[in-house]
């Protein structure tokens, strides 16, 4: 089939590689010239696994090609994806402004039969809008618009498209339900058809529930620390009843990224402007705004204050394997350092995020090795459960650090061998007894924490 598949973002580049390696004619119209630049000659805009050999060799095989404007030459597109970014406006509301240049020019295409299918994410009736707009700009009578939601995750955007759990296609209309599933055949997943609202309403629904499971296991993470309790422990027993499931109960310092977060936004505004209060979006994202800064405020406890103090930061983007630095947490939590007062060196294994962090925090200093952030530390913070964080050297970095105190924000480190060489250890939820910023009752607080650890040097490095 003929494919156009409307911004070269995450979600339309690797949909757009992934069809044309099923053997689809595939053309991705970018606006951004410098994007557009670079995907000709065949670089992706941003890192992922996989992708970049899908490109190549489907742009050889000419079956993926590249334009600057959305125009058809000759036979007309059998299926038109939009894939451009639906950012969160200041209110929360999503920003529809690209989604509605790309309907602008879908109006001016000349008529005959196509179908829409909307992968950005959406509010509810975006799609009943749109269909209207086309229909009154430009009589498209025979277009058919339908919701097709995407689940793919950054840093897995390939394996989660070829894998997909399910392809959920939105409309009433056969003839889009028809196209849409054999576009996707190549896939071979399993396709569920519903109504363009409900598929609108299931994709806000889908990462609400994802961000909902976070902020719950959490929630319990941080009662926990109250009580003497393992999150670890907690979290597997949940996990081992197949009605609760083990995913997405990581606990840490919360979620972040692009989507989670903007997703919760623009679904509490909608609720708002019906008049219905979605309590447990806005609760979700409460416990996660707490959440963010909970080892700020614990490493400013440990340390007696961050005036001055030496604060190392591993870890800049929102989750491995990524080199997004997009609603990281690692964002608010370095806003919190450095209006504190505390000398921070930062460092994250992916280039291109602490080229972005070097530029938004000019009192950050950015390093390009871990061990070069921890030389002199008296807290280290761990913010980002990449690989090379939990395969560290950590007797080398007991020797460079000039306090031995290590914040680990994603419970991706074994405490154990943490504290059998000698750090004071403090996790979420580990049951460790942690200096308690979640209910203001104190327990064993600053030096008094660290003098009860084996081997605690106090003083400069
Ligand atoms: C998310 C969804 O998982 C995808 O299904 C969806 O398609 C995508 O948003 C989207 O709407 O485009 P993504 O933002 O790439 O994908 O990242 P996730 O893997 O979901 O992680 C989001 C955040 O949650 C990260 O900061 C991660 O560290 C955090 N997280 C995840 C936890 O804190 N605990 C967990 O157990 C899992």
């Amino acid at each position: 089939m003929r494919v156009c598949v409307v911004g070269a973002g995450y979600v339309g580049l690797v949909t757009a590689a992934v069809l044309a390696d099923g053997g689809h004619q595939v053309r991705v119209v970018e606006t951004d010239r410098k994007r557009l630049a670079a995907l000709r000659q065949g670089q992706a805009p941003f890192s992922e696994p996989d992708l970049d050999g899908i490109l190549a060799r489907n742009q050889a095989a000419r079956r993926l090609d590249y334009a600057g404007t959305l125009q058809e030459e000759g036979e007309p597109f059998d299926v038109i994806i939009i894939a451009v970014g639906t950012p969160a406006g200041p209110d929360g509301h999503t920003d529809l402004a690209a989604f509605w240049q790309v309907a602008a020019a879908l109006a001016a295409l000349p008529p005959g039969e196509r179908v829409v299918a909307v992968k950005s994410t959406v509010p509810v009736g975006t799609g009943d809008r749109l269909e209207a707009y086309l229909l009154d700009q430009a009589g498209h009578a025979s277009w058919y618009v339908a919701s097709n939601p995407e689940f793919l995750r950054q840093g897995s955007a390939v394996w989660d498209t070829l894998q997909a759990n399910r392809l959920v296609i939105g409309t009433s209309e056969d003839k889009a339900a028809v196209a849409l599933t054999a576009l996707y055949s190549c896939l071979a997943r399993p396709v569920l058809l519903m109504d363009r609202r409900s598929a609108e309403l299931m994709k806000y629904a889908a990462n609400a529930f994802l961000a909902m499971k976070i902020s719950f296991s959490n929630e319990i993470a941080n009662l926990c620390d109250l009580v003497g309790a393992d999150i670890s422990m907690v979290t597997l027993g949940l996990a081992m009843d197949p009605r609760i499931g083990g995913a997405f109960l990581g606990a840490g310092i919360g979620f972040g990224g692009s989507c989670l977060p903007k997703d919760l936004r623009s679904l509490a505004a909608a609720g708002r402007d019906l008049g219905y209060r979605m309590e447990l979006v806005e609760a979700t994202m409460k416990v996660n705004e707490h959440q963010r800064l909970l080892l700020a405020w614990r490493a400013e406890r440990l340390l007696e204050g961050l005036m001055g103090k030496e604060v190392a930061v591993w870890g800049l983007t929102y989750k491995p394997g990524t080199d997004d630095v997009r609603g990281a947490p690692a964002l608010d939590m370095l806003a919190y350092f450095v209006d504190s007062g505390a000398r921070v060196r930062a460092y994250d294994p992916a280039l291109q995020a602490r080229q972005e962090v070097a530029g938004l925090f000019p009192a950050v200093r950015v390093v390009n090795d871990m061990y070069q952030a921890v030389d002199g530390a008296q807290a280290l913070m761990v913010l980002t459960e990449w690989e090379a964080f939990v395969q560290a050297d950590w007797h080398r970095i007991l020797s460079l650090m000039a306090c031995p105190v290590v914040l680990d924000g994603r419970n991706c480190l074994d405490s154990r061998v943490l504290e059998a060489a000698g750090f004071c250890y403090l996790g979420v939820g580990r049951g460790r007894p942690a200096p308690d910023v979640v209910s203001g009752r104190q327990e064993m607080t600053g030096m008094a924490l660290l003098q009860a650890v084996a081997g605690v040097r106090s003083g400069g490095h």
